[in-house]
């Protein structure tokens, strides 16, 4: 078994239902930040953090992240030579320095179901998830929320979940955790329970999409039943791995916006224009 994480996982498959009418014939993850679509934020961070095996979970209508992460001929003749090639310096950089897969998800069944999909990717190596509308933007000069996983995961060696403190109100949006605090932003998570009601929240504490996983997870997702929604929750294989493996949730000290709603996407927009 490696001590390092390489393979960093990309569930996108989903409809983005909260994004109509736009993503009726456009991915949600190729929602422009600025100049760039949300995935492009998702997968320089994973590279930033040393995990360069990029694998998509992808679905029907996905073809635009596969064109984004791949060369466009026409286009590249088109501009060489010219001050535009400048623009395209960023994701020429993670073209070649990454390697893409794409696994397709026939059925939307949850985001259990869409990390399961990687199963003989991944070959009983832990490996890294991270959601793209979760946009986590790290302190100036500061390491991004997945190398900090990937530092914490070398010394422990064991499943990590990124979480922030959120308002109880709000726990029913969310994988909620039950911890026993470490110190250093680290917690041992002893339950988990997918977005409950606020009076069952076992703290303030919510999962957010970045999570660093033993293989072993594989084995609980084969067990557990559809959840909540009638889906296979990724946080009920966690809350089943809870009860026999180590399990430490890791609060980010990044700014994340849930840009999966309109509101968290223009909060983020406003961040990047530097007007909050
Ligand atoms: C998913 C997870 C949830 C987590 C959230 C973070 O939910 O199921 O546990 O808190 O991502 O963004 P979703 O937002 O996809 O419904």
């Amino acid at each position: 078994m490696t001590d390092r994480i390489f393979k960093c996982i990309f569930p996108a498959a989903g409809y983005g239902t909260r994004f109509l009418p736009i993503t009726k014939s456009m991915p949600k993850e190729m929602l422009p930040i600025m100049n760039k679509p949300l995935i492009h934020y998702a997968v320089e961070e994973s590279y930033n953090a040393g995990m360069n095996d990029i694998t998509f979970i992808v679905g029907r209508n996905k073809e635009a992240i596969v064109n984004y992460f791949d060369i466009n001929y026409e286009l590249e003749h088109i501009i060489q030579g010219t001050d535009k090639e400048k623009k395209l310096e960023g994701i020429r950089g993670l073209l070649e320095k990454c390697m893409f897969s794409y696994i397709r998800q026939r059925r939307m069944a949850g985001l259990g179901d869409a990390i399961k999909c990687a199963k003989h990717h991944v070959e009983r190596m832990p490996f890294a998830v991270s959601l793209a509308d979760d946009l986590c933007i790290a302190p100036q000069g500061d390491k991004n929320v997945l190398a900090k996983m990937q530092d914490i995961f070398q010394k422990e060696q064991c499943t990590l979940i990124a979480v922030q403190e959120i308002d109880v109100k709000d726990s029913s949006s969310y994988g909620m955790v039950g911890v026993e605090e470490l110190g250093d932003n680290l917690f041992e998570v002893k339950s988990m329970v997918e977005k409950p009601n606020p009076k069952d929240a076992p703290s303030n504490l919510a999962i957010i999409g970045r999570y660093v996983m033993m293989p072993s997870i594989f084995g609980y997702l084969d067990k557990i039943k559809p959840g909540k929604n009638g889906e296979l929750q990724i946080t009920d294989a966690l809350a089943q791995q809870v009860k026999s493996e180590r399990v430490l949730a890791y609060k980010i000290d990044a700014k994340r916006f849930d840009c999966g709603s309109l509101e968290g996407f223009q909060q983020a927009l406003l961040h990047l224009f530097g007007k909050v």
